[in-house]
């Protein structure tokens, strides 16, 4: 069941944004290969899967319907996955991790050069924009959607002040409260940015929403502690990215200050938390719980 979510959610969502993105034919081309590059090299498609099942859950307990995708909802999940993958595109440039490993590719700076690489991720960035902007949704949930997508990638406990935030903490001593800001900003942010949209999108009120916020907000947090633990226990060709970078780059993280087990049973309590801030959905939530399950149980 869950194996059919992830590989059904991984294509509509692979369709749409193939739909979505000018093609590689398009002038200029240099850009426009380079963001296909990224964003078909493999990623997992987490943050439109947890989006999509957010709004099928919430248009399931207004509808009475547990079967049915909100119509042209992977157009909200593809804007997530193109902001999501500008974000790993500049997360790997020389000036921020330097890395030449992503998804199992060559990163995109390696490929296609700096310049056209930190512009690939502008223009994915962008696109995602213009996309919501059409997203077929009441126009007051649209604009909430965008507001929401916004801070979530903004500066104020979004992803770009939480990677500003990770880059300064680089070789400095650190604590647990201090990774635990960065990690909600720079991935936590977008997550539960994902599962809030998704909400939104399908028409939920203020505290079905609020409930998937609580969720996010517990799972994100859960995310990037396993991405950090993953980052000391498993191999690149494994994770399809450079392993033992973060240890190479005294970079703040979970294992580096409580160590790999204590690093995982807080992410399992994390998610346990989570799934209980969904209780009130009844079993309308298991697909959504059965993917927090997957988050920390994952090996790439
Ligand atoms: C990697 O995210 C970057 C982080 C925020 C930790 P994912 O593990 O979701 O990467 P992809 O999208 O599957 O490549
Ligand atoms: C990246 O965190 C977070 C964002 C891209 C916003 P990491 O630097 O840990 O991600 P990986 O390990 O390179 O995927
Ligand atoms: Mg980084
Ligand atoms: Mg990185
Ligand atoms: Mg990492």
């Amino acid at each position: 069941m869950l194996k059919e979510t992830l590989a059904s959610g991984c294509a509509r969502i692979d369709s749409a944004l193939d739909r979505l993105l000018p093609p590689e034919t398009q002038i200029p081309t240099s850009i426009h290969k380079a963001m296909r590059h990224s964003v078909f090299a493999g990623g997992k498609r987490l943050r439109p899967i947890l989006c999509m099942e957010a709004a099928r859950m919430i248009s399931a307990q207004r509808n009475g319907n547990q079967e049915e995708l909100p119509a042209r909802v992977e157009e909200l999940g593809s804007a997530l996955e193109m902001l999501h993958t500008y974000s790993l595109i500049h997360d790997d440039l020389p000036a921020l991790d330097n890395d030449d490993l992503r998804r199992g590719k060559p990163t995109c700076h390696v490929v296609f050069g700096e310049a056209i690489a930190i512009l690939a991720g502008d223009a994915l960035q962008t696109y995602a924009y213009e996309v919501l902007s059409k997203l077929p949704c009441a126009s007051d949930a649209r604009v909430r959607i965008i507001e929401e997508v916004a801070r979530a990638t903004g500066t104020v406990d979004g992803m770009i002040g939480g990677q500003v935030l990770d880059l300064e903490a680089e070789n400095k001593r650190t604590n647990e409260l201090n990774v635990e800001q960065i990690h909600r900003a720079k991935t936590g942010a977008l997550i539960t940015a994902s599962l809030v949209t998704g909400g939104l999108f399908a028409g939920g009120g203020h505290a079905e929403v609020q409930r998937l916020r609580d969720f996010g907000r517990a799972i994100g947090l859960a995310f990037q502690i396993v991405d950090d633990v993953l980052d000391v226990t498993q191999s690149s060709a494994q994770l399809g990215k450079t392993a033992g970078k973060d240890t190479a780059t005294e970079k703040a993280t979970f294992p580096a200050v409580l160590g790999v087990d204590e690093s995982l049973s807080r992410a399992d309590a994390l998610v346990a938390a989570g799934c209980a801030a969904l209780d009130s959905f009844g079993r309308r939530a298991d697909t959504l719980k059965d993917l927090a399950h997957f988050l920390v149980e994952r090996k790439s």
